[in-house]
C-alpha cells in the first residue's frame, strides 16, 4: 500500500521583484518517504524550503500539511505543527554547549515561557530537566560520538559534527517532516558516507518520519532518496527515481549546460 501524502505544494510561485525564483511548482511528500531535491545553484531549492517553513510567503499557490493550509502561518507555529529544518549555512549557537543547542530545539514542545520562569519556576524547572534528558537521548540516537561530546561548545566541533548537531536540534521539536538543506556541504567523502549511515539509521528507527533533502553530492542523491525532484530556474523539470530522472535530456542539459557556461 502507498503511504498517504503528508506534505504537499500546489502551483507554488515566488517572485522577488522581477525575479521569478519559483514558478508553479507542485510536489507531494509521502509519510516515511525520503524526497531528494536537486538542481543547479539558484534553481530555487532553498526558496522551496523557505516557503514550506513560512520564512517566505509564496506569491501564489499553497502548502498543506496533512491537508491543512500552511500559507501565512508564522515559522514558529509551523515548527509546532511538525515541520523542522536545517539551514544551508550553520545556525548553531557556537557559544553554547552541544546539549544546550539541542535543548533549544525543544522550545516548541515546552509550555513554560517568561511568565512561568518568573512565577511558576517549578514547571519551568521540571520541563528543563525533561528537555535535557530527551536531548541526551536524541544525541545518542543521531550519533554516539556527538553524545560523548555533549558538554563541548558547539563552535569547537568539526564541520561534520556541527551538521549532525543541526539535525539533532531539528529532531528535538519532534517533527513529522524533516527538511535538510545541503546536509553534506563542506564534508569529505568519508564524512558524507557517515552522514548517510546516520540518516539511514534515523529513518529505520522512525519509519513515519518524512524527509526532504536538498543535496548536491550525487553519491548521496543516488543512494538515499526514494524519489528525486529536479528544479531549474524555479521550474520543476522532473520527478521520479534518480535512476530514471538522471537520464532525462533536459535534466542533463540543466547540469551540463550550466557547467559549460561556468567553465567558459
Ligand atoms: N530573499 C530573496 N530576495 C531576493 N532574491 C532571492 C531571495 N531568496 C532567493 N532569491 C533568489 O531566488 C533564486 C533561487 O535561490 P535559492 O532558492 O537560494 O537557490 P538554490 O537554493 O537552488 O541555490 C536565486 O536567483 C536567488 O538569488
Ligand atoms: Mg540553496
Amino acid at each position: 500500500m502507498v503511504a498517504p501524502v503528508i506534505l504537499s505544494g500546489r502551483s507554488l510561485t515566488m517572485r522577488f521583484g522581477g525575479l521569478v525564483a519559483m514558478a508553479e511548482v507542485d510536489f507531494d511528500l509521502r509519510r516515511g518517504e525520503i524526497l531528494g531535491i536537486i538542481g543547479p545553484n539558484g534553481a530555487g531549492k532553498s526558496t522551496l524550503l523557505n516557503i514550506i517553513t513560512g520564512l517566505y510567503v509564496p506569491s501564489s499557490g499553497e502548502v498543506r500539511l496533512e491537508g491543512e493550509r500552511l500559507n501565512g502561518v508564522p515559522p514558529h507555529r509551523i515548527v509546532g505543527r511538525g515541520i523542522a529544518r536545517t539551514f544551508q549555512s550553520s545556525r548553531l549557537f557556537s557559544d553554547l554547549s552541544v546539549i544546550d543547542n539541542v535543548v533549544i530545539g525543544r522550545h516548541s514542545k515546552t509550555r513554560s515561557g517568561v511568565i512561568d520562569a518568573i512565577f511558576r519556576r517549578s514547571r519551568a524547572d521540571r520541563e528543563m530537566a525533561a528537555s535535557v534528558s530527551i536531548a541526551e537521548e536524541l544525541l545518542k540516537a543521531v550519533s554516539r560520538d556527538l553524545f560523548e561530546q555533549r558538554h563541548r561548545l558547539a563552535g569547537e566541533l568539526p564541520q561534520a559534527d556541527r551538521r549532525r548537531l543541526e539535525i539533532a536540534r531539528a529532531l528535538a521539536s519532534e517533527p513529522k517532516v524533516l527538511l535538510l538543506d545541503e546536509p553534506s556541504s563542506g564534508m569529505d567523502d568519508a564524512d558524507t558516507d557517515a552522514l548517510m549511515d546516520d540518516i539511514r539509521a534515523l529513518c529505520a528507527a522512525r519509519p513515519d518520519l518524512s524527509l526532504m533533502i536538498i543535496e548536491h553530492d550525487m553519491r548521496l542523491v543516488a543512494a538515499l532518496p526514494h524519489r528525486v525532484m529536479v528544479l531549474d530556474y524555479g521550474q520543476k523539470l522532473a520527478d521520479g527515481p534518480f535512476e530514471e530522472v538522471r537520464l532525462i535530456p533536459r535534466v542533463q542539459e540543466a547540469y551540463l549546460g550550466r557547467k559549460a557556461a561556468q567553465n567558459a
